[in-house]
């Protein structure tokens, strides 16, 4: 595995793989990796020549300072783990690198980025497009890896591709969760004991309410249902919970026979954030 740092450097070893006929593999992460992340260095290990990680805590999507300052970072423990999932190149770049000068464009993925993550996080989803599409530059993939984890990001990572004609396909894969239901995540490190201990019970809300979407009850109850479980546990604050189409990401009324629903929660435990979903086919 080489680990390149520098902009020119990626675009030049791609160059290559790309001239010498290789499928080239992207998977944008944050780093502090976990077995979701290392499914996906899995999935484009066993469909691409080139399978390049980059690893970059980007300041432009964090929208609450303290969390991009806590945000884990453990760069010697990501390089080990990579080498024998099957990365080819590690791409750790500096925030020079990646943003040379500040970036003004703006990014506005209309109703999509009006709900849930997009609503509660400002300017999220454009720091996420930018660097995304940055890392898209850089790489060439023929290919781009993301989780379902992030449900609206790979929503939001779609329609990029689709608006600016990227020349690449997006894979979406599971998410990949703990024994006891809880999604992995790297702010999961964060938790103390007892944050840890009650942070199950997202999941289980989730997989309540999908029993019930299954069986037809009506998404505002269903809501109020999940609500008032997470309220009930001290060390969960809430912030929100939703009923939505799963492809358009609009909140429900009533179910339209055909179409996938998701169900999505945002809540702190804590000092840290947690984001999980299902779909219900
Ligand atoms: P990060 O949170 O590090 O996640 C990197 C990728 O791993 C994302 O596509 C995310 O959806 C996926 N992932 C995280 N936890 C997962 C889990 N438990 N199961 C399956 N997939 C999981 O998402 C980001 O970084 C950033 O926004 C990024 C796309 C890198 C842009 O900065």
């Amino acid at each position: 595995m080489q680990i390149l740092t520098t902009a020119a450097e990626l675009q030049a070893y791609t160059e290559r793989a790309r001239q010498a006929g290789h499928r080239v593999g992207l998977v944008p992460t944050m780093g502090a990796l976990h077995a979701g992340h290392l499914q996906l260095v899995q999935a484009a290990r066993a469909e691409c020549d080139e399978v390049i990680v980059s690893i970059f805590v980007n300041p432009t999507q964090f929208n609450n300072a303290e969390d991009f300052r806590l945000y884990p970072r453990v760069p010697e423990a990501d390089a080990a783990l990579l080498g024998p999932a099957g990365c080819t190149v590690l791409f750790e770049p500096s925030v020079a690198e990646m943003y040379p000068q500040p970036a003004v464009l703006r990014f506005d993925f209309g109703e999509l980025e009006r709900v849930m993550e997009g609503a509660h996080r400002p300017g999220h989803f454009n720091g996420v497009a930018t660097v995304v599409s940055k890392l898209f530059h850089m790489a060439r993939p023929h290919r781009a890896y993301f989780g379902q984890k992030d449900w609206q990001q790979v929503a939001v990572v779609r329609q990029l591709v689709a608006d600016l004609s990227f020349d690449l396909e997006i894979v979406a894969r599971p998410t990949i969760r703990e024994v006891d239901g809880l999604a992995m995540s790297s702010r999961n490190r964060r938790l103390d004991a007892g944050a840890r201990s009650v942070a199950p019970l997202l999941h289980q809300v989730l997989a309540a309410a999908a029993a019930q979407v299954r069986q037809g009850v009506l998404p505002a109850q269903v809501q109020a249902e999940a609500n008032a479980t997470l309220v009930a546990e001290p060390l969960i604050t809430p912030e929100y919970f939703e009923v939505a189409d799963a492809q358009t990401l609009q909140p429900l009324n009533a179910y339209v026979s055909g179409r996938a629903v998701v169900l999505c929660l945002a809540a702190h435990l804590g000092g840290v954030r947690l984001i999980d979903n299902v779909v219900v086919e």
